[in-house]
């Protein structure tokens, strides 16, 4: 300030020293205000383009309407469903959008509301762009302002040819699903039935070649008997008769023939048994319960799964001459039969294994433990082996099915299959199952 010029008195200075302040700080409350204002400008746009994300995202059509039926929000679904832009839908009566017959049905929702009913969940018409009306199965809820008083209604509806469509595909991957699992249990049967079948033709051949043997026997005696009886015919002297008789063995043929037939029906018998035993495991067919002699099973089990084996383990056998059960013959048989295959692995090779088998009656429950002196099982894998797929076999000699299937089949019967290592090493699974399987299985 120059010396020539007039000064301001201090009071004066004062003065404009405190318009400057105040002035600084309006500026300062302007500049904040602005930037306070855009940070919520922004978080309004975000929130905006976020609800119109969310309702684009939606498969369902929204209708939002006012305390009058007004429309004030709808979603591109509807938009689309409808053939309606969004500004010729807003403000217009949300009772428009739906069909013919059922607009007085909708036009009550309102009404319902305003007396503090609910509005059941219903199925209603649309109007679309166009052909026949589009059916959504509908909610509707009331909607309330920040006093309570209701301000409108928010309904969403579910277009009902998507659930069908919903329905059918799951439908469909359900039926998929279940004939994978009935694959998957023929293929394990499948498997199963080809590692026995060395076995059941040793067994076979046994019944087989004792039948021959008779045959043969049989024919001979036949010729004899017919030589003796040709003499006879020829009016023969008696001595002569006699001494026939003693050469062709007469009475030795008359004594056999009793036991050779019988023992050759016998034979005859076992193959058809073993034949029918064949046809059951081998069967898709859900079996009707039958009564029969668990520990018979047990053995003809044993039978099959052993004589196939190159070196043959020890087998042990607690267990009565007869057990009765009624059960699926087929399902037992089965699971019998892989809990000794598994037994029979793991003891594949060894000269010193040995299979030890029960079989006894509780409180009407039938216990079936099948144990080996093999390696056991590894406390990892305690947990994993009723699973599907789970082997430790190479790949080619387990399908990692045997013990899943089992487990399936001892709770359909009823019972459970369980697994646990014995004190002195090597496996121990338990079979339980009710003597006659319930009627609900
Ligand atoms: N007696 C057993 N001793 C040791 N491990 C066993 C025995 N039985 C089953 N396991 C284990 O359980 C697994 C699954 O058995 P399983 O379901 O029958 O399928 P797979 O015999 O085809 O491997 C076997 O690979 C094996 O590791
Ligand atoms: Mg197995």
């Amino acid at each position: 300030m120059g010396l020539d010029q007039p000064r301001l008195n201090d009071a004066g200075e004062d003065v404009w020293i405190d318009v400057i302040q105040k002035m600084d700080e309006v500026y300062s409350d302007l500049i904040q205000s602005q930037t306070e204002l855009e940070d919520k400008n922004d978080a309004l746009e975000e929130a905006d383009e976020f609800i119109r994300s969310v309702l684009g995202a939606m498969t369902d059509v929204l209708i939002v309407c006012d305390a009058h039926g007004r429309i004030q929000q709808v979603n591109p679904a509807l938009v689309s469903m409808t053939g309606q832009s969004e500004d010729v839908l807003l403000g217009t009566p949300f009772a428009d959008l739906f069909a013919e017959e059922d607009k007085d049905k909708a036009g009550g929702f309102l009404d319902l509301l305003v007396v503090g009913k609910d509005v059941a969940p219903c199925d209603v018409g649309l109007r679309v762009k166009e052909g026949p009306a589009a059916v959504v199965a509908l909610n509707c809820r009331p909607r309330h302002d920040h006093r309570g008083r209701l301000a409108g209604m928010v309904m969403v509806g579910r277009p009902i040819g998507e659930l069908q469509r919903a329905y059918r595909e799951l439908d469909a991957a359900h039926e998929q699903l279940s004939q994978a699992q009935q694959r998957l249990l023929v293929s394990e049967k499948m498997a199963a039935l080809g590692r026995l079948v060395a076995g059941v033709a040793h067994e076979l051949n046994n019944p087989i070649s004792f039948v021959f043997g008779n045959m043969y026997a049989l024919k001979r005696y036949g010729s004899a008997i017919k030589k003796y009886l040709t003499a006879s015919d020829n009016h023969v002297s008696r001595q002569e008769m006699e001494a026939l008789r003693k050469d062709l063995k007469i009475d030795k043929v008359l004594r056999d023939i009793g036991p050779l037939v019988d023992g050759t029906l016998e034979g005859a018998e076992r193959v058809r048994d073993i034949v029918e035993d064949l046809r059951r495991f081998s069967s898709n067919q859900q079996e009707a319960p039958e009564t029969f002699n668990v520990v018979r099973l047990m053995h003809t089990a044993v039978d099959w799964v052993i004589k196939a084996q190159r070196i043959k383990p020890g087998i042990t056998f607690n267990a009565p001459d007869c057990l009765e059960m009624t059960s699926r013959k087929g399902h037992v048989h089965q699971i019998v039969v892989n809990l000794v295959q598994n037994a029979a692995d793991v003891l594949s090779g060894r000269e010193d294994g040995t299979i030890d088998l029960s079989c006894s009656s509780e409180n009407g429950t039938i216990v079936i433990r099948v144990a080996d002196n093999g390696t056991g099982i590894a406390q990892a894998e305690m947990d994993k082996l009723f699973e599907p797929f789970f082997t430790t076999k190479p790949i080619g000699s387990g399908t990692g099915l045997g013990l899943y299937v089992s487990y399936n089949m001892a709770l359909k019967l009823g019972g459970d299959l369980q697994a646990a290592n014995r004190p002195e090493g090597g496996a121990e699974f338990t079979l339980r199952i009710p003597d006659h399987v319930p009627q609900t299985v």
